[in-house]
């Protein structure tokens, strides 16, 4: 799905899938992730640039849905989203290691 429906995101260095396709309609596509165990996948997105879940999801509400959440929905959202824990893979418990072409990540600590 494009990420920044409304809103663009604030990295827009990385084109997403059309840096595969070369098709304008691909710009800023990106894979929208399970959101099982979210809690513990940090950091968010595909740059990892985010390492909060609430702001996390103020983020897609800006660029997805054109609304500024209330603190109230943001701990809602977050709260259901913790419901949503259950059994973690080893792989999700490991910090990435990304490519250089992300220099705004800061270096996961392994
Ligand atoms: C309140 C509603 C929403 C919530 C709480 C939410 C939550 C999230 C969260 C927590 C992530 C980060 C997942 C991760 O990095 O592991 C994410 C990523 C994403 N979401 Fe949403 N989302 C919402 C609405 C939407 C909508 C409406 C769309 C598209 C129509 C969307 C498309 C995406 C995409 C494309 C990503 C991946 C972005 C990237 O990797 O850079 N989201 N969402």
């Amino acid at each position: 799905m494009k990420f920044g429906i409304v809103e663009p995101y604030g990295n827009k260095k990385d084109l997403g899938r059309y840096e595969v396709t070369k098709n304008d309609a691909d710009k800023f596509v990106f894979k929208v992730p399970s959101l099982r165990n979210i809690t513990r996948t940090y950091p968010y997105f595909h740059d990892g640039a985010v390492w909060d879940l609430k702001e996390a999801v103020r983020i897609m509400g800006t660029t997805q849905l054109g609304m500024e959440l209330r603190d109230d929905e943001v701990d809602k959202i977050t709260t259901f989203l913790d419901s949503l824990t259950g059994v973690i893979l080893h792989d999700a418990l490991v910090l990435p290691v990304l490519p250089p072409s992300t220099p705004n990540t800061p270096k996961p600590a392994l």
